[in-house]
């Protein structure tokens, strides 16, 4: 049901998209998969409907029999015991992920019973204890955050061995790893977005401005300030080098000057971001941050500073949450990234059923991000409100 709702979103905001002209190809194509799985839902029940009117015995004998291998595949999964190790809680960006999550494994026939999901409280001990509960418990299917990617080898080991398949979210593993279930075919993947494409949608943003309405201090380069995540995470590694690409790459000079770890919070890149702008004062022209908390955060320390985004300063951050997309329409921010979780959410959990009903899975299953202005903000709100 939840689904479906978050389905229609999704077309309507495609329908807008293909009016209005805005946005890139990239942003039609997570939607078209959504349309396409919807007409999948839909489709017997419009059959079932005109059969009603227009009486055709094949229609109805092939409703019944689909009707009667949903109602298979339903029970089939209604008693599959799901584990979802999720790196910490508090986090703004997995707590959608995982609501969406939990939401949508209901909806494709899990009992919210047999879902549990657990906080690693971003550290990996803790991690690691759960997921040996969690084997010891038998669960059929297992979708793991890692707190640490660098541990994934680790996990991977004692979760094949228990024979459990392994879906890993968010925080992608290294090739190495990656290769490693490919060589071994074992039941393990990947589900998330390429966060380099976020990086340079955040740059993009930058360079559409153009080089003067950026270059504030007239020395003829961009002179910013950059909020990383956790810097283990490969997400926090991709953004901070395809953001900065991106205007070097349109022919643009920059200058860094300070690059600080923020952890993913809000708390953390107000402070950083505040003594950033102490230091550097008017100098400071654009500010990168590896994700909307963090943005949040440095907008707080922006306007504590007397400074305006959009008139003598530039704010970036990625996942669009709502607070976030409410500031790019007031123009408080320049731009975000939406990290599309509804997505993410559903194919990680597609991808547990494919295992669970011993279909399998490619080792890697990617997503788009979408570049977020204030152009389509409100299209993006609509959507993830
Ligand atoms: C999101 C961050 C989040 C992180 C957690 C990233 O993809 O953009 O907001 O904190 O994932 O791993």
């Amino acid at each position: 049901m939840k689904k479906k709702v978050v389905s229609l979103f999704l077309v309507a905001a495609m329908a807008a998209t293909m009016m209005t002209g805005c946005g890139d190809k990239k942003e039609a194509d997570a939607p078209a998969a959504d349309a396409a799985a919807d007409a999948g839902e839909t489709t017997p029940d419009a059959a079932a409907d005109a059969g009603e009117t227009t009486p055709d015995a094949g229609t109805e004998a092939a409703d019944a029999a689909d009707a009667a291998a949903d109602a298979a595949g339903d029970a089939e999964l209604a008693d599959k015991k799901v584990g979802v190790c999720i790196y910490q809680f508090s986090d703004n960006f997995m707590t959608l992920f995982r609501t969406e999550l939990e939401n949508y494994l209901v909806s494709q026939g899990f009992s919210a019973d047999n879902i549990t999901i657990v906080d690693g409280a971003n550290d990996q001990a803790t991690q690691t204890g759960q997921i040996d509960i969690f084997i010891a418990d038998k669960v059929d299917v297992l979708i793991i955050n890692p707190v640490n990617s660098s541990s994934a080898e680790t996990i991977t080991d004692k979760v094949v061995e228990a024979g459990i398949p392994l879906v890993y979210i968010n925080r992608e593993p290294d090739e190495a790893e990656q290769k490693r279930w490919a060589d071994n075919d074992w039941n393990v993947t990947y589900v998330g977005c390429d966060a380099r494409q976020s990086g340079t949608f955040q740059g993009e943003m930058i360079v559409d401005l153009g080089l003067e309405a950026v270059d504030f201090n007239g020395n003829g380069k961009v002179d910013y300030i950059m909020v990383e995540g956790d810097p283990e995470n490969v997400d926090a590694q991709y953004r901070t080098e395809f953001s900065v690409k991106a205007l070097t790459d349109a022919g643009w000079e920059v200058e860094c000057l300070s690059d600080q770890v923020g952890n993913w919070q809000q708390d953390q890149a107000q402070q950083i971001v505040a003594n950033a702008l102490g230091q550097y004062g008017n100098d400071v022209e654009v500010v990168f941050c590896n994700n909307d908390a963090m943005a949040l955060g440095a907008l707080q320390a922006i306007q504590s500073a007397g400074r305006t985004v959009g008139t003598d300063i530039y704010l970036v951050g990625v996942d669009a949450l709502s607070e976030a997309l409410e500031d790019v329409l007031a123009g408080t921010m320049t731009g975000t990234v939406f990290n599309d979780h509804f997505s993410q959410s559903h194919s990680a959990a597609d991808a547990a059923i494919n295992y669970i009903k011993g279909a399998g899975n490619e080792h890697y299953i990617g997503c788009d991000y979408v570049k977020v202005t204030a152009e389509n903000a409100q299209e993006i709100l609509d959507m993830v409100k």
